[in-house]
């Protein structure tokens, strides 16, 4: 049988070594599993890795963001002002605890919701403001703050995406109320799930570990005193990620170059653009954005068809069937949200991604191009 090779380039790969695997195992050996002395190294490591007093973990990104939301009083009929374009939990947190969120369209340059925009969106509702360092972009969070002071709104960083990155000078995360960090496998470190939060509060760092389990007393007496979750991080988790947390500066500098690799293979292409790359960004994930869905669909297809595995990043918030169906938006609310969920594409991104494969996948893209302009020049 003829079978053709195809390459197969992943979206993203975690990078997890031997001493790292080892060390995670061991943890098994120990009569704690969850909730014990790892994760309490896990935090304050963390904590002075990410410029913050305290830090809590919690099983997800997600489950942090819902914590800040629950401890800025946000419940029904409340609204926090965020960007439509990101991952949706930045604004199902707030309908957990039956609040709204209000969105901003973005800029289309940085991806990151448009500051100058937030104050036209302020309603007698408003409790809190939720900005997304998208791509690890920093979002500027010296005005997010300025307006977070005038009008006594709280401030939820979502710093998902953005582990490592600064924003002039100071850690993306340690600026709002609260700062949330998500595990998940793409991030740039992984404890395959997990997240923390951050805050320079000690009341609120308290009542986080309460609210994560289940609503103990801080006390310690055994008693529930509020409705809590069980948002606990196991032991293993927590070793695997103060693993990675010491490897973050390596990762952080492999993932550089990969992403400077990529900027001289595709900057020349005609028909798409490489977005501009901020100062002092960590970076979670490669884009590139297109002229037009229909060109970004097909190159899409052809990267697939040659085993290059690619993401869309993101179809904005607002036009998720759940969000149409509960909300009502309609295309056309959000249109930089709109053009960048049409337009971009987030490429094969890891720290071991090498130059070989890297210039594969920029041989595909610019063959793909050729071959649809070619098409579109014969059927003028
Ligand atoms: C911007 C953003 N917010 C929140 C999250 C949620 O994190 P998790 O998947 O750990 O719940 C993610 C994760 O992908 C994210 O990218």
């Amino acid at each position: 049988m003829n079978q053709k090779f195809i390459r197969k380039i992943p979206l993203s790969r975690p990078e997890v070594d031997e001493a790292t695997a080892e060390k995670v195992s061991d943890v098994l050996r120990n009569p704690i599993l969850s909730m014990g002395q790892q994760v309490d190294s896990f935090e304050s490591e963390f904590a002075e890795a990410a410029d913050a007093r305290f830090a809590v973990a919690v099983n997800s990104g997600t489950s942090g963001l819902h914590l800040a939301v629950r401890l800025l009083g946000l419940s029904h009929g409340d609204e926090a002002i965020t960007s439509p374009f990101s991952f949706v939990a930045s604004a199902n947190c707030l309908l957990f605890e039956g609040a709204r969120p209000v969105f901003v369209d973005i800029d289309p340059d940085t991806f990151l919701l448009k500051v100058d925009q937030i104050e036209s969106a302020i309603t007698a509702r408003t409790k809190a403001l939720i900005p997304v360092h998208i791509f690890g972009n920093p979002v500027d969070m010296k005005r997010i703050q300025a307006i977070a002071r005038r009008w006594e709104f709280g401030v939820i960083e979502d710093a998902c995406e953005a582990l490592g990155g600064k924003f002039e000078g100071k850690a993306l995360g340690s600026w709002g109320d609260f700062g949330i960090f998500g595990f998940y496998p793409n991030k740039q470190m992984t404890c395959g799930e997990g997240g923390m939060v951050v805050t320079d509060n000690e009341r609120f760092a308290q009542r986080l570990k309460s609210l994560r389990n289940q609503g103990r007393s801080p006390s310690g007496d055994g008693s529930f005193v509020e409705l809590g979750y069980n948002y606990r991080m196991s032991e293993m988790t927590a070793q695997l990620g103060r693993c990675q947390l010491e490897q973050l500066p390596s990762f952080i500098s492999s993932r550089q170059q990969v992403e400077e690799r990529y900027v001289s293979l595709l900057s020349h292409l005609e028909e798409m653009r490489v977005p501009p790359i901020p100062k002092d960004r960590s970076p979670f994930v490669f884009i590139v954005q297109f002229k037009s869905k229909e060109l970004r669909e097909k190159v899409r297809a052809d990267l697939t068809e040659k085993g290059v595995q690619t993401a869309l990043y993101f179809q904005p918030i607002h036009l998720e069937p759940f969000y149409r169906g509960r909300f009502h938006y309609r295309p056309g609310q959000f249109p930089n949200a709109e053009f960048a969920g049409d337009t971009c594409l987030a490429l094969p991104f890891y720290n071991r991604l090498d130059e070989v494969d890297q210039k594969y996948v920029a041989e595909c893209i610019e063959d793909s191009l050729v071959k649809h302009r070619k098409k579109s020049s014969i059927s003028v």
